[in-house]
């Protein structure tokens, strides 16, 4: 067997992917992290992914393996099992070791939160953070919270990692009231290929690879009733996704409406399905007609759209537009760009000048703060937000360096 035989192949032992400091962030898969790697970008960038999600809402977070001088640098952090480790190893008899890791968002807790221990697996690597990190509820010191302050640099106050290979840019920061948003995008120049983590996704048409290793949250949610079976089929798969990505797009998707309580409890504790895989047959949802099409204009008709994830555009920047105009504006000469690599979703998107120039006049030339159809429960969350003070009228000010 060869490495990249040993990198490809599926596993699905237990024991290699326990994460024991799941409740720090109780979200499913909980106690066991799968993995799936793949090579991006060949000799270049390679990625990990894992799900991470809340009541089968799961999708794929990324950690993205870049070859710099001299080894490797890992940008966003994902949970070290040993499987995980056990294949980062393998790329560093490869490609040498690894020398940095990277948690370029101030704000993105999936992304944060596996930081401390995935740096304690690399003791000789160089640590970088973005700006501004706080965390909620308490806003803990970072060294309190295990990252060592004798080896962490902060990205912009103390220069950049691999200035040779790699150009830094800043999204925001954006006053979001109980801390920042705020991430520092890395132009990988050798591949050509722009690395974010939550500034632009293109969602997967069909489900990403990942769920073939556990599909049980496309099934879950592929059913109508607490009373079905999860039963799984390539048709259950794709209903599936495209349930998962609307809810986990906009929270509450216009066509999904809640049933009333006596109804789920009327559907739920069936003969089969009374265990924690079926959550019991509790199945507080109800799809309309219609939801299939406003999946796939979500996801893209013709090819896939490359946006900001709803979430992030209606909850993050409805009044900091021009934040996000300035971060377009400074990726868009970027010397011949040819590739996109998100922290979520689909990777790696072609993407070059004329395509980001086509997605900032579009921003320009459309409303930028939606309330209507799938965006209505968004707009209420915001307004809501905006009403008792917690998220401020004009995000900009206080952050003036
Ligand atoms: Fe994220």
């Amino acid at each position: 067997m060869t490495e990249n035989d040993f990198l490809i192949q599926k596993n699905d032992d237990l024991a290699s992917q326990k994460w024991p400091w799941w409740p720090l962030l109780p979200l499913y898969p909980y106690g066991r992290k799968r993995t799936i790697f793949s090579e991006l970008i060949s000799n270049e960038i390679w990625s990990f992914e894992q799900l991470q999600g809340l009541y089968y809402v799961a999708v794929p977070v990324r950690l993205t393996v870049v070859k710099v001088n001299g080894g490797l640098m890992l940008v966003n952090p994902l949970p070290p099992t040993n499987e995980l480790i056990g294949k980062i190893n393998l790329l560093e008899k490869k490609y040498g070791p690894v020398l940095t890791i990277v948690l370029p968002t101030a704000s993105g807790l999936e992304h944060k939160i596996s930081f401390p221990a995935l740096s304690r697996c690399f003791p000789k690597a160089d640590l970088w953070l973005c700006p501004g990190q706080w965390s909620f509820p308490l806003n803990i010191p970072s060294e309190l919270v295990g990252i060592p302050k004798r080896r962490t640099k902060t990205l912009f106050d103390d220069g950049f990692p691999h200035e040779e290979t790699c150009n830094w840019f800043s999204l925001g920061p954006v006053d979001i009231g109980l801390g920042r948003f705020q991430e520092v995008s890395c132009f990988h120049k050798p591949s050509k290929s722009l690395l974010v983590t939550d500034a632009l996704i293109s969602i997967n048409p069909e489900p990403p690879l990942l769920f073939d290793l556990d599909p049980t949250p496309l099934l879950f949610h592929s059913r109508e009733r607490g009373d079905q079976p999860l039963v799984d089929s390539p048709e259950a798969r794709q209903k599936g996704w495209l349930r998962l990505v609307l809810f986990a797009s906009f929270l509450r998707p216009e066509k999904l409406s809640i049933p009333p309580l006596s109804k789920i409890l009327n559907y739920a504790f069936k003969p089969g399905l009374r265990d924690f895989r079926s959550h019991f047959g509790l199945f507080p949802f109800s799809w309309e007609k219609g939801w299939e099409d406003s999946a796939k204009e979500l996801i893209g008709k013709r090819q896939p759209n490359i946006q900001i994830a709803p979430v992030v555009e209606r909850l993050v920047f409805p009044r900091a537009k021009d934040a996000y105009i300035k971060w377009l504006d400074q990726i868009k000469d970027l010397n011949g760009i040819r590739w996109l690599i998100p922290a979520h979703y689909k990777a790696p998107i072609p993407f070059n000048t004329r395509q980001i120039k086509l997605l900032s006049s579009r921003i320009e030339s459309q409303p930028w703060v939606k309330g209507q159809g799938n965006w209505r429960f968004l707009d209420s969350l915001d307004q809501s937000l905006l009403k008792r003070r917690i998220v401020p009228v004009n995000p900009l000010d206080p952050f003036k360096d």
